[in-house]
């Protein structure tokens, strides 16, 4: 059994806030019996993409679990690979495969640098192709990026989803190998169906995001900073996805039922 944890939407800012959640979700990986083979953290790495808070980002995000990232809106790809991939500040799209176990995981971009909406552009669909050309076909497949490519009942974010979805969702149905997609964006928990598999949309660490049935008035953001953190865990065994959330207590942890 392969166990990834998806973190998401980290929002480094600076400010201790988001980076002590952040903090307490990788101790909490750490210290797990069971550690996960490897961390995904899909976009929203930094609030706003300056070098400060890539920095900030690169002091927490310590730990000897393999850790992989993507852009999301938020991120800058020129800062992104200069600070946190050792790589020189190129601005095209950061795609990248990695293998976990039996597992090989395609970290998509699928940020519009300047827009707060997503889509894979040609270079990117072209890329997905090569790799699963030369996947093995015993291995799986997870795809992996920033923006949910089907509406989620989000006034916030379903406005700026993945646009023009029809090829990925084609070239998921059509390949027994991908198990899964897996985005973050919406700063909730959900899953439905894109191409008969599962997406699973992690919530943030930084903040949580109501949906559609949160909104008093039109236009309000129904954003709640105090929410606890969450990952989500993904078992992939043989053919399977199974994703867990779990909430990481920033109070402590209480393994005695209170009287
Ligand atoms: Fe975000």
């Amino acid at each position: 059994m392969i166990l990834l944890a998806q973190v998401s939407d980290t929002h480094f800012d600076q400010n201790p806030h988001n980076a002590d959640r952040v903090a307490t979700v990788l101790d909490y990986l750490d210290r797990l019996p069971h550690r996960p083979d490897a961390i995904l953290i899909t976009g929203d790495l930094t609030d706003s993409g300056t070098a400060a808070q890539y920095e900030q980002a690169r002091k927490v995000l310590r730990t000897d679990i393999p850790l992989y990232v993507l852009p999301g809106n938020h991120d800058d790809r020129a800062n992104l690979r200069r600070i946190l991939l050792d790589v020189p500040a190129a601005t095209g799209p950061i795609n990248r495969a990695v293998d976990v176990g039996p597992v090989t995981v395609a970290l998509l971009d699928s940020t519009i640098p300047g827009a707060g909406g997503g889509a894979l552009g040609a270079a990117t669909y072209d890329w997905l192709d090569r790799l699963l050309a030369r996947t093995p076909a015993d291995r799986s497949v997870l795809v992996a990026m920033h923006h949910p490519p089907v509406p989620m009942y989000s006034t916030v974010v379903d406005p700026i989803r993945l646009a023009d979805p029809q090829r990925l969702e084609r070239t998921i149905a059509a390949d027994d190998r991908i198990l899964g997609v897996l985005t973050g964006h919406m700063h909730a928990m959900g899953t439905t169906l894109f191409g008969g598999r599962p997406l699973v949309v992690a919530p943030s660490v930084a903040s949580a995001i109501g949906g559609a049935w949160e909104v008093r008035t039109p236009g309000e953001v129904p954003i709640d900073y105090a929410p606890d953190p969450s990952v989500v865990l993904h078992a992939v065994e043989g053919r399977r996805l199974t994703s867990i959330l779990r909430t990481v207590p920033m109070g402590g942890r209480v393994s005695v039922l209170p009287g």
